[in-house]
């Protein structure tokens, strides 16, 4: 497949071996390789274009800003928004996560009000709002998974209440990797009246958003995952949250005047950014959207496909293999599998595999409740990206066949 040879090519990562075997790296829900094109942008910026943006009038700083501007209007595009203005540039989706959960807390959140969220997120989605319900003297409620791993979204009816003041939920569960129905439950919850929070960290991956469609109220992700430089991340919220959410940090660029007395602060999104940015990591998101537009379509969407339906059918045939989240129909899947195998330790397997060259991630995936949900002490999660191929599919099967053929 020429396409795909291209498209490998330009990871260069793909060409590492470890242990002398060829790297098959399955460990993309943590963090995805990184496209020249990327390294390329983070490197120009670092060695021509490096200047502090939205500050001095000097060329290379005119330059810096209208790149780092230039990001912001590509990520609008890229998931829809109505205007680039409702684009804040974070550390991370963990930091755009922290910054919803204090500014809206601080404005709409009072002792006895209710924060309803997935029982399938990832800490980085839970964790601020317990520590925002604990600070208030708010109620974490929470909307159960089923055996397969499906949101019970049946219950929504009864969880949301004129006191729910946020619902927060991941597109795609980081453990599960299924697509939750989204528009529904925004849907439902809009009609109680309860604006929605979603946690895009893998969505973005696997997929395109348009978040006017999903008219969800918030959006977050991290670039790192969608092929971006580390240390960027992203909020998008419907400009009436971020007029009237408060400032999260203060400091410099957030600020439209400052006196001893007091400051009043800039225009959204800059009141939400203050102090110096990323400004090497941001631009980058300007080629990583454009790679997971290229991965996302054509012949290569078509084989990352064929990829997910095979390692699905393969490891529903292993026996002892208990596979959390699943599909009523293969479309509801992204390839991210996450499993354990009766008598085989999922960290054993791990170590096997990764002796075998294939980097897979094991433990708790950052989602505790969910692991005691299904009575788990952790798993072994494979999550694969557009550009793994179905020769590393198959090596990946053939490899954890062995291991647990090597531990039973
Ligand atoms: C669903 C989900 N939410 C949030 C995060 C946190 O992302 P980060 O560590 O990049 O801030 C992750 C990372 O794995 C994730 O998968």
């Amino acid at each position: 497949m020429k396409n795909m040879e291209n498209i490998r090519a330009q990871f260069p990562q793909l060409q590492e071996k470890v242990y002398g075997k060829a790297l098959v790296y399955l460990d993309n829900a943590a963090t995805s390789l990184r496209p020249r094109s990327v390294v390329d942008c983070w490197q120009e910026m670092a060695f021509r274009y490096n200047a502090n943006v939205h500050r001095a009038v000097h060329k290379t700083a005119v330059e810096a800003t209208l790149r780092y501007e230039q990001a912001r209007k590509a990520v609008a595009e890229h998931i829809g928004a109505a205007s680039e203005k409702e684009i804040v540039f974070t550390s991370g989706d963990t930091a755009a996560l922290n910054l919803v959960a204090r500014c809206f807390g601080e404005a709409f959140v009072g002792a006895g009000d209710e924060i309803l969220v997935a029982q399938s997120e990832h800490h980085s989605n839970l964790v601020p709002w317990q520590m925002l319900c604990a600070q208030k003297g708010a109620v974490l409620r929470c909307l159960p998974v089923d055996e397969n791993g499906r949101l019970q979204t049946e219950l929504l009816p009864q969880l949301l209440s004129a006191r729910t003041k946020l619902l927060c939920v991941a597109d795609v569960s980081n453990v599960l990797g299924l697509r939750n129905p989204v528009q529904e439950i925004v849907r439902t919850a809009h009609e109680k009246g309860c604006p929605v929070l979603v946690d895009g960290a893998q969505g973005i991956v696997h997929g395109s958003i348009d978040v006017q469609a999903l008219d969800c109220d918030f959006y977050t992700f991290s670039g790192h995952k969608v092929y971006a430089a580390p240390g960027t991340g992203v909020l998008y919220a419907k400009r009436k949250w971020l007029e009237a959410m408060p400032p999260f940090m203060g400091g410099g660029e957030m600020i439209e005047s400052v006196a001893w007395k007091g400051a009043t602060y800039a225009a959204p999104p800059y009141k939400f950014e203050a102090g110096t940015p990323n400004i090497a990591g941001v631009p980058t998101l300007v080629p990583a959207l454009e790679m997971a537009q290229t991965l996302g379509a054509g012949e290569i969407a078509l084989q990352a496909d064929a990829v997910r339906d095979f390692v699905l059918e393969a490891l529903r045939e292993i026996p002892g293999l208990r596979l959390f989240g699943v599909p009523s129909e293969k479309t509801e899947k992204v390839p991210i599998f996450s499993f354990t195998v009766e008598g085989a330790h999922h960290e054993d397997l791990a170590l096997l595999l990764d002796k075998m060259g294939v980097a897979v991630r094991s433990g708790q995936m950052c989602a505790e409740p969910l692991m005691t949900r299904f009575g788990v002490t952790g798993m072994l999660r494979a999550s694969f990206a557009p550009y793994n191929t179905m020769q590393e599919a198959e090596y990946f099967v053939a490899s954890l066949k062995k291991a647990i053929d090597m531990l039973r």
